[in-house]
């Protein structure tokens, strides 16, 4: 009896990689471990285990990872305030590299020579899988079976059929869903014309500004070295702090986001996002940095910041490019310590306070009030300075006439 190599996929619970979990067993010649790592898409693991097993995996992993994703991936992608194109918050590609680790963590315990995910050849998803793998695991083969047989949702439907495994009914809805506690990702059906303004139940987690209550919420956030720690006053793990700021935000309408998104194989795609808690959270961080840190370094970090969600989007989370950064934001981040204000209403949210015992603001420089300390004529030394090379220049290159005249 020859024995079969082993592949660890990645299995989401639905029609795709139940499909896949056939396709790597019957075309491959794999045994299949079917890996399913919680990031809050809320599935019960017991139907996990029954479908992966029915579909015919030799052995299935669910992995609780809420906490983890949250203090390893949502946190430090909140210390960059990482938003992809300057308003995407990366909630799917953050969890890819989480997904990734898992994934080669359950190919060393089985002893698989490969591991396997469900993304097309069309998407970011692929990238990130493949990228983060090679980043933790050189040696271990990627299948990517939708890829290589570019094959469609309808084959899939057919495939299912032709094997007898059920069609559960989520692969009729009209939309293509992706969620995790970062945030939910919405695409397909109408929302793939760019003008249709997305219809209402095309979300689950955000109400429409019309339904949000028509007074404002205020929420206090506590951060500790950058990294939030208290909801008004109340101490919350990461997971569930993330998940009852998104509750709150969500209410109120915080966090839709449509976006005419650059992927990286080049296609334009139109995105839809609700991202409530990310949002919120991103408002909050970068007010109370703001109040902490120096000006020069926030400028310096504004540019890391993009390139942090760059590196997020495009895979390189497993890197010493990434390790590079964050240890940056680290160091920045120590003393971003305090309390931030938001108020949501109506779809915004607002930063309208914080408090620092590390604040540099300085009632007596800032102030045009009495008590104003500021020494007025230090600015004409500096402005004497400052001006220096520009007056060369001009002495220089001007006419009579006024610089730049004929
Ligand atoms: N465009 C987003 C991204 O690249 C969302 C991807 C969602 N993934 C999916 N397989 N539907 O991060």
């Amino acid at each position: 009896m020859t024995t079969r190599d082993k592949v660890v996929l990645a299995y989401s619970g639905g029609l795709d990689t139940s499909v896949l979990v056939r396709v790597l067993s019957n075309d491959y010649g794999y045994d299949v471990v079917a890996c399913h790592i919680d990031v809050g898409e809320a599935r019960d693991p017991e139907y996990i285990v029954t479908r992966a097993k029915k579909a015919g995996a030799v052995a299935v992993e669910f992995v609780p990872a809420q906490d983890e994703f949250a203090k390893d991936f949502c946190f430090p992608a909140l210390q960059a305030n990482a938003l992809y194109q300057g308003v995407y918050p990366l909630s799917a590609a953050l969890s890819r590299p989480l997904i990734s680790r898992h994934l080669v963590a359950a190919a060393r315990k089985h002893g698989a020579s490969a591991v396997a995910h469900g993304s097309t050849g069309k998407g970011n998803d692929q990238v990130r899988f493949d990228l983060a793998v090679q980043g933790l695991a050189p040696d271990l083969k990627v299948v990517a079976p939708q890829r290589e047989k570019n094959m469609t949702r309808d084959d899939a439907i057919a495939y299912a059929a032709q094997h007898d495994i059920d069609i559960p009914v989520t692969a009729k809805k009209p939309f293509s869903v992706d969620e995790n506690i970062w945030g939910r990702s919405i695409e397909g059906g109408v929302l793939e014309d760019p003008n249709q303004e997305p219809p209402e139940d095309a979300f689950a987690w955000t109400k429409s500004w019309k339904d949000a209550p028509n007074e404002p919420r205020h929420v206090v956030v506590k951060f500790e070295k950058g990294l939030p720690v208290a909801l008004d006053g109340r101490a919350l793990g990461p997971a569930a702090l993330i998940k009852a700021i998104g509750a709150i935000a969500g209410e109120h309408g915080v966090g839709r986001i449509d976006l005419m998104e650059d992927r990286m194989v080049g296609i334009k795609s139109r995105e839809n996002y609700e991202c409530p808690a990310a949002i919120s959270l991103i408002t909050a961080h970068r007010d109370l940095e703001r109040f902490t840190t120096l000006g020069a370094s926030q400028r310096v970090k504004q540019m890391l910041d993009q390139k942090y969600a760059e590196l997020i989007y495009e895979g390189f989370w497993f890197s010493p490019y990434r390790d590079a950064l964050q240890a940056f934001n680290d160091v920045h981040d120590q003393y971003t310590t305090g309390e931030v204000t938001l108020r949501m209403f109506k779809g915004s949210v607002v930063a309208v306070g914080r408090t620092s015992a590390y604040g540099l603001y300085n009632h007596a420089l800032s102030t045009y009030g009495a008590g104003d300390a500021f020494d007025h004529r230090a600015a004409e030394g500096f402005i004497k300075l400052t001006g220096l090379q520009l007056q060369l220049h001009a002495r220089m290159h001007s006419t009579p006439a006024g610089p730049g005249a004929k």
